[in-house]
């Protein structure tokens, strides 16, 4: 079914969640920018198709969804545009990397282990793999409608803990190890394990095998075993839909109700180049 909004043509995808948009053709008006958060609010991600961005377009296309914001992790972003990271297996003439290689790897929200993580993140597809290379999205709405009541019951009313460090080992397995300062500065933070959207005010499950590292009030084992569960639950196919890339694709998503990750692709032969922008956000409730 197509749903036609200011000359924008928004499909929504059979996975349930999410909408790819044709007719973009230059930075969103003001009725097209209301008419993509409508459908940001509905589908949580969306692909708008053909777009042909530099990083400062990219940039001013972030600030109509919200105030652009650095990622924390200074090495990979872009000298023009600071706002901008870069994820790529690319280097320069001296060997020197051009981009974060192994970026989101886990499944995660973004910025979920900081006190007031993002609330928007827009990728863009400047050279994109020939096959693999996709980012797959959880919906965790329907992963909360859906979880065991047993399990439902464990975490209600309860906060997870989530880790900087243990999401930068992940992460940045090519770069510098934490440094001390750098771990002072990103302190483990709780979030509640069920976030509510404070725009649709719909709940979803707020939990990331990236840098949960325990759920507060429950055993060790408990935890360990909750948090293990959900882990693996999220990953069923009826809450994915999975994103193959076209370059020009620009998907923006919801990281309030979403997780998202990175899937692998040959890089001996292709080349991913993604520039990566996020919006500022406020405190989970
Ligand atoms: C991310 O996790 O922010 C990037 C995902 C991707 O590169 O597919």
């Amino acid at each position: 079914m197509t749903d036609l909004r200011d000359g924008l043509d928004i499909r929504p995808l059979d996975a349930g969640f999410g909408a790819r948009i044709f007719g973009l053709a230059h930075l969103p008006d003001g009725r097209q920018r209301a008419a993509i958060q409508a459908a940001l609010d509905e589908y949580a991600v969306v692909a708008i198709d053909g777009q042909q961005l530099d990083r400062a377009a990219l940039v001013a296309f972030t600030r109509q969804f919200g105030e652009p914001v650095r990622h924390q992790v200074a090495e990979y972003l872009a000298g023009d545009n600071p706002e901008v990271m870069i994820l790529s297996n690319n280097f320069d003439a001296d060997g020197k990397r051009l981009g974060a290689p192994n970026n989101g790897i886990f499944w995660h929200s973004d910025q979920i282990h900081q006190r007031v993580p993002v609330n928007y993140t827009l990728l863009y597809g400047h050279a994109v793999p020939g096959e693999g290379g996709d980012t797959l999205f959880a919906d965790m709405r329907a992963v909360l409608d859906a979880l065991p009541a047993p399990i439902r019951a464990k975490l209600e009313g309860r906060n997870v803990v989530h880790s900087f460090r243990a999401s930068y080992e992940k992460n940045y397995i090519e770069a510098e190890p934490l440094t001390e300062a750098r771990r002072v500065a990103n302190p483990d933070v709780p979030h509640p394990a069920f976030r509510t959207h404070p725009a649709t005010g719909r709940k979803s499950v707020y939990i990331d095998p990236d840098s949960a590292i325990a759920v507060e009030g429950l055993t060790p084992a408990e935890s360990d075993e909750t948090l293990a569960f959900v882990f693996d639950f999220l990953e069923r196919a009826e809450f994915v839909y999975r994103h193959r890339w076209k370059r020009g694709d620009l998907v923006v998503w919801d990281n309030r109700c979403l997780m998202h990750r990175a899937t692998s692709y040959d890089e001996t032969v292709e080349r991913r180049i993604m520039w990566r922008t996020q919006t500022k956000g406020t405190a989970p409730f």
